[in-house]
């Protein structure tokens, strides 16, 4: 395979995608910024385009809530093509949201402290980019205070979402019971853009059954003016988020690298690491013996805060964990069982290595369908990352080949159906491309400290 040509396409993507202050993650589909996708943007062009990656994060974080919530998504008034926009959120019924601009009601992982490290190890000047980092630190520590006191006022370490786009996972089967006992008080009128723009496929998109709760949910959170105490209280979706607590755990490790650089106290940042290591076994793990099975049929859950229950599915968010480093390398070869499982069940089916976003055997399953089954670039990158972390370099590689089959073969997607390959969703999409860069660069840095 050219990888030389892999590289050059992806680059171009990045620049087709670029508008001025920020990158959109595909044209027609996502028209805005979206929060995780700049992180994963600006890993990519770190390797290439310092200023841009700056400038991705920089345009995100001048849209930060004045209680530090970074908004999933930051508006660009002109564009007409998504719903919901800037007017249904309404984010002006919040006393902290910003004036300036436009922008969701709501978070996304926080991948961003982890993408300023790769800025500054990328960096040719150190100068500028540690004149960046010390711009977007305070920023980010307020991120991430307001991920672990609003979002945890159980003091665990862990970070509660509020609705499923939080996740980034949007519809995985994951969210399916929790999303079941919600009930729509009043039918809200609106037209499914993203239908549109996947030219009707709706096989490939989340249901409408479940896209009316999504759009029900950003309803109810204005009923609370987005207030996050009164959230807590009685909101009806509150689940300790699995892959968002994994991220938000390695972002606090980098958040201590980048506090080294700049000579500032970690101490605070520091005592959120110890949170989470004491938390994550007791929150994500069903078995008080806290040991992963030695049968591949129990690894991490997302834990539902509401029925006191963790959600038993299989899908790819309980390999995300491996990222974390948390898991005692003795109980590593669960994990290997499970993604060789999770490869080869449906034996021979598979066209790739890459790991597909829901485990082939089950009945939720959907080989087209969005979360329910497609292959993602973006958490197979963390697992790909984790698996190096621990030395598995055999199993991180065909992950690694499997992605780059992918996009050389079928195009930089939004996600790919794991029988055939074929891409589905966005079309010449950014986190792919920026993902697919580092994979090429292959330099290491992003393996968790
Ligand atoms: N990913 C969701 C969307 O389609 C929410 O950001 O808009």
């Amino acid at each position: 395979m050219n990888l030389d040509r892999v590289l050059e396409d992806a680059k171009k993507v990045l620049e087709g995608n670029w508008r001025g202050n920020f990158t959109i993650p595909a044209a027609t589909l996502y028209p805005h910024q979206w929060s995780w996708d700049a992180a994963f943007i600006a890993i990519g062009n770190s390797y290439f385009n310092t200023e841009r990656a700056i400038r991705e994060l920089e345009f995100l974080f001048d849209a930060q809530w004045q209680n530090g919530m970074v908004p999933h998504i930051v508006f660009n008034e002109k564009e007409k093509t998504y719903f919901p926009a800037a007017d249904f959120y309404d984010i002006t019924r919040s006393p902290y949201a910003p004036k300036h601009i436009g922008t969701s009601g709501m978070t996304q992982p926080a991948i961003h402290a982890i993408a300023c490290y790769y800025i500054y190890e990328n960096a040719k000047d150190k100068i500028k980019a540690k004149d960046f980092l010390s711009r977007i630190y305070p920023k980010l520590k307020h991120f991430h205070k307001f991920l672990l006191t609003d979002r945890d006022p159980e003091k665990s370490g862990l970070v509660t979402i509020f609705h499923p786009w939080e996740s980034g996972l949007d519809d995985s089967p994951v969210w399916d019971e929790a999303l079941a006992k919600i009930r729509i008080q009043h039918t809200l009128k609106f037209e499914r853009l993203d239908v549109i723009a996947v030219g009707g496929a709706k096989n490939t998109i989340p249901s409408d059954d479940m896209y009316n709760k999504f759009i029900y949910m950003i309803e109810l959170m204005k009923q609370y003016d987005y207030d996050q105490q009164k959230m807590y209280e009685s909101f009806p979706f509150k689940i300790k988020g699995l892959v968002f607590s994994s991220i938000l755990h390695i972002a606090n490790k980098y958040m201590v690298r980048i506090a080294d650089i700049l000579g500032e106290d970690a101490q605070e940042i520091k005592e959120w690491i110890s949170r989470t290591e004491a938390n994550f076994y007791k929150y994500f793990h069903p078995d008080i013996s806290q040991k992963l099975g030695s049968t591949e049929e129990l690894l991490f859950c997302n834990y539902d805060l509401i029925s006191r229950d963790w959600i038993r599915k299989r899908t790819i968010s309980s390999l995300v964990p491996i990222y974390t480093g948390l898991v005692p390398k003795d109980q590593i070869d669960v994990f290997e069982k499970w993604i060789a499982h999770a490869r080869s069940c449906g034996e021979g089916k598979c066209h790739t290595p890459a790991l597909p976003s829901t485990d082939l055997d089950e009945p939720y399953f959907k080989h087209l369908t969005y979360w329910r089954g497609p292959i993602w670039v973006n958490v197979n990158w963390l697992i790909w990352l984790g698996l190096l972390k621990y030395g598995y370099n055999d199993a991180a590689e065909r992950i690694r080949q499997g992605i780059f089959e992918l996009v050389a073969n079928h195009g930089f997607r939004e996600y790919y159906d794991p029988f055939t390959g074929r891409g589905l969703g966005g079309k010449s999409f950014s986190w792919t491309a920026a993902l697919v860069i580092d994979m090429i660069k292959d330099r290491g840095i992003g393996i968790p400290p």
